[in-house]
C-alpha cells in the first residue's frame, strides 16, 4: 500500500438550498468547487421537519446528471416532461438532465428522519445536450456485497464482481459502505476518488477521520480503511475526470459562459423543459 494515498481531507459546510432545506454541502462550495467530474455533493439528514419540509420546488438543470440517493425517508419527484414517482429508502434516482429538464423533489413525509444525498456529475461536452432521462434504481436491483462484517451497496460501477444498475455517460463508481473492521478500497488510476464518512469514524494512514468529513485519494492506490467506532459508514465515489473547461451558473454546468447565458435564456423563454 502506498503510504501517502490521502490527497486531502475536506470538511463540509452547512448551507440552505431549495425552498430552505438545510444541508451539509461537501462539493460545490467556495472552498471546493469540484472534484472533476463531481460538481456537487449534498447530504440532507435531519429529524426536524423544519429542515426539509419545504423541499426542492420546480427548477431546471442542463449539462449534468443529478443523482439522488435516499437512505431514510422518501421524496416525491415530478418533472416537466410528465415523469414522476416516489423515491423510498434505498432508492436512487439517476437523472440525466442533458439538454434540459425541470424537476421538483418534495418530501413525501411530514415527520421522521429524512436522510439522503444529492450528487451532480458533470457531463462531458459530447453528452451535454443529450435527451434527458431517468434511471430509477430500487433496492431490488441494487447488489450488495457482504463479507467479514462489511456491506457494500453498489449503486454504480462494479465492486468485487457485483455490477451496479446505473448505466452511465461518465464511468463512475458509487458505493455506500458499511464498515465492519477493515476494508480495502481501490482508487483507480486516471480516476478521481474520495470517500465521505457519513457515520462513525475511520482510521486511514494513521489519521482519524470522523463523520462529516471527506477524504480525497491520490489515483492508483489501495487504501486500507479501518473502523474506529461502532457503525462506521461512508460513501465511496470515483470517476474519470472530464478535464474540460467548465462554466457553472446556478443549476447549469456547461463548457463556456456563453452556453450558460444560453441556458438561462432558454429557461426564461420556455425552451428548457
Ligand atoms: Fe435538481
Amino acid at each position: 500500500m502506498n503510504a501517502k494515498a490521502i490527497k486531502r481531507i475536506i470538511h463540509g459546510s452547512s448551507v440552505s438550498d431549495g425552498a430552505g432545506v438545510r444541508l451539509n454541502r461537501l462539493i460545490g462550495t467556495s472552498e471546493l468547487d469540484n472534484i472533476d467530474p463531481f460538481f456537487l455533493l449534498d447530504e440532507f439528514r435531519s429529524n426536524n421537519p423544519d429542515d426539509y419540509i419545504a423541499g426542492f420546488p420546480m427548477h431546471p438543470h442542463r449539462g449534468i446528471e443529478t443523482i439522488t440517493y435516499m437512505v431514510e425517508g422518501s421524496f416525491r419527484h415530478k418533472d416537466s416532461r410528465g415523469g414522476g414517482g416516489v423515491l423510498n429508502a434505498g432508492d436512487v434516482q439517476w437523472m440525466t438532465a442533458g439538454k434540459g429538464i425541470q424537476h421538483e423533489e418534495m418530501p413525501a413525509m411530514e415527520k421522521g428522519q429524512l436522510w439522503g444525498y444529492q450528487l451532480w456529475l458533470n457531463l462531458p461536452k459530447k453528452f451535454k445536450m443529450v435527451e434527458p432521462k431517468y434511471q430509477h434504481i430500487t433496492t431490488e436491483n441494487t447488489p450488495v456485497y457482504e463479507q467479514s462484517g462489511n456491506k457494500v451497496i453498489v449503486i454504480s460501477g462494479s465492486f468485487e464482481g457485483l455490477q451496479g444498475a446505473a448505466n452511465n455517460y461518465v464511468p463512475a463508481e458509487y458505493y455506500d459502505v458499511h464498515l465492519g473492521t477493515t476494508i480495502k478500497m481501490h482508487a483507480k488510476k486516471d480516476y478521481n476518488s474520495f470517500i465521505y464518512i457519513h457515520s462513525g469514524a475511520a482510521r486511514i494512514e494513521n489519521q482519524e477521520i470522523t463523520a462529516g468529513s471527506m477524504v480525497e485519494f491520490h489515483e492508483g492506490n489501495e487504501i486500507l480503511i479501518e473502523s474506529s467506532s461502532a457503525n462506521t459508514g461512508f460513501l465511496f465515489l470515483s470517476a474519470k475526470p472530464n478535464n474540460e473547461p467548465y462554466a457553472r451558473g446556478g443549476p447549469f454546468i456547461m463548457n463556456t459562459r456563453e452556453e450558460i447565458a444560453q441556458a438561462f435564456d432558454d429557461y426564461q423563454n420556455g425552451k428548457l423543459f
